[in-house]
């Protein structure tokens, strides 16, 4: 298994879990939005953890390149949380339009985030790290 490999499919199923709770938004079912969005919540910030504590210290202490790739995504992880709070807000509100423009916001910024761990990251990390050591750390947390 390849960090490529792994972490892309955390990102499909993050999706995945987003769009159970839009599509209960767009239905009015309120009642079920709650726990649909902590599944997405709890998914998504454990994902950023593998990366943050995990795979960019690793990747950051094998290349020595700590100013790069690595520090635009943890900026791009802490713009994303700052929306996931903002959007359970808009949940808490039932505000519908908040949160849709919010969620909007949020699947452009981690889509194009997505696509550069996957493109550029995950592959560099996949060529320079020891991937079995670092897979099973992430699967501790
Ligand atoms: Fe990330
Ligand atoms: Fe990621």
């Amino acid at each position: 298994m390849s960090v490529k490999t792994y972490l892309t499919e955390e990102h499909r199923q993050c999706d995945e879990l987003y769009a159970k709770v839009e599509k209960l938004i767009q239905e009015d079912n309120w009642d079920n939005v709650l726990e649909a969005f902590d599944a997405f919540k709890k998914a998504t910030l454990l994902h950023f953890k593998k990366e943050e504590d995990i795979l960019f210290p690793a990747f950051e202490e094998t290349t020595g390149i700590v100013m790069g790739p690595t520090q635009v995504m943890r900026m791009e992880h802490t713009q994303a949380k700052e929306l996931i709070d903002r959007m359970e807000k808009a949940i808490k509100e039932r505000n519908k339009n908040t949160f849709l423009s919010l969620g909007d916001t949020f699947m452009v910024l981690i889509q194009q985030h997505n696509m550069k761990e996957e493109q550029i990251l995950y592959p560099m990390c996949d060529q320079h790290l020891i991937i079995s050591d670092i897979i099973e750390s992430m699967e501790r947390l």
